[in-house]
């Protein structure tokens, strides 16, 4: 038997237990509602909502349409209890339940990240801090994902606050990923998370409007993991360097073994959890079923295998 120790994986200069995290907005502000299922403390890590420096009300509802068989389309609007309000009644639980704890920053413009990272950058429970380039959902949610020019300023500033490593997750709606990954980069983020939601749109046929109050909504789930996969394997292939946290309609441990194939260092479970609250922990032990079946001594084995043709595995 291989022991938990043979799951970790490093992400830059962090080293989690394993490579799975509850991804940013699936698992409510601080995952207080995984506590009937497993203890926080089984995961690689836990990724908190998106927290801005004000409290947010969030869009109008309807605010979430299944696709069924596909996934779901979301438009929450970044609700959540502001920063400050986190740090004083939802860090301590994550601190008590012994999480590896990833905090999603989010803002409108410049000052709004930097004033709510000044809440935590000093923060030595603090894993790292993944910045939120890329809502759909709010006006100008996508604009620092969209450019490269803004990736890199908003990135520059926060860097210059804390050195708490910092992951920048960025948006599919673009042209050329790497154009993005690159400004971040340079301007100092220790990972990128790949990938944020797709835009998408559903149409109610009896009211003949778009279902949701602002049209469009962030797609997620299944039909958006080959997407994800083609986002990492561009990455990987052009800076095989880059620590990659991959996300995107992962269900199954299949699904994250690809994603580490192609270039992640460690992935995010999102849409899954409300399939199945313990999907995580199920894929935590499906992967090391197959470091067994596999005869891996790490898990870490596997990052970026899928760009070296002379090497195969067999299946869990
Ligand atoms: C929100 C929705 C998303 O799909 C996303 O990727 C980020 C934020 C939101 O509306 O809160």
């Amino acid at each position: 038997m291989y022991s938990m120790s043979e799951l970790k994986t490093n992400v830059g200069n962090v080293t989690l237990k394993n490579p799975i995290l509850l991804a940013s907005g699936t698992c409510g502000v601080a995952a207080r509602e995984f506590e009937p299922y497993f203890n926080l403390s089984e995961l690689g890590g836990v990724v908190t909502k998106s927290l801005s420096i004000k409290p947010r009300d969030g869009n109008p509802t309807p605010r979430v349409v299944e696709i069924p068989g596909c996934g779901m389309l979301n438009s929450i609007g970044l609700q959540n209890p502001g920063i400050e309000s986190f740090v004083k009644n939802e860090l301590p639980y994550l601190v008590e339940k012994n999480a590896t704890i990833i905090i999603n920053i989010v803002g409108e413009i410049m000052d709004d990240y930097v004033n709510a990272v000044d809440f935590i950058k000093a923060r030595n429970e603090i894993t790292a801090i993944e910045l939120n380039l890329s809502c759909p959902n709010v006006s100008g949610g996508l604009d620092f994902s969209q450019d490269p020019k803004k990736a890199f300023s908003l990135v520059s500033e926060i860097k210059k606050i804390t050195g708490i490593p910092i992951w920048a997750k960025l948006s599919p709606n673009v042209t050329n990923i790497t154009d993005i990954v690159k400004a971040c980069v340079d301007a100092g983020s220790d990972g990128v998370s790949l990938i944020n939601t797709v835009l998408g749109l559903a149409i109610n046929r009896w009211t003949k409007k778009p279902t949701l109050p602002r049209a469009t909504g962030g797609y997620s789930g299944p039909a958006i993991k080959p997407i994800a996969l083609r986002m990492i394997w561009e990455t990987h292939k052009k800076f095989p360097k880059i620590p990659i946290i991959g996300i995107g309609g992962i269900h199954t441990t299949d699904d994250a073994i690809e994603f580490l194939l192609c270039g992640a260092s460690c992935v995010q479970i999102g849409t899954a959890n409300f399939v199945n609250p313990k999907i995580s922990i199920e894929i935590i032990n499906g992967l090391k079923d197959y470091c067994e079946k596999n005869k891996l001594s790490s898990i870490s084995e596997l990052i970026g295998q899928a760009h070296d043709v002379s090497k195969t595995f067999v299946k869990v």
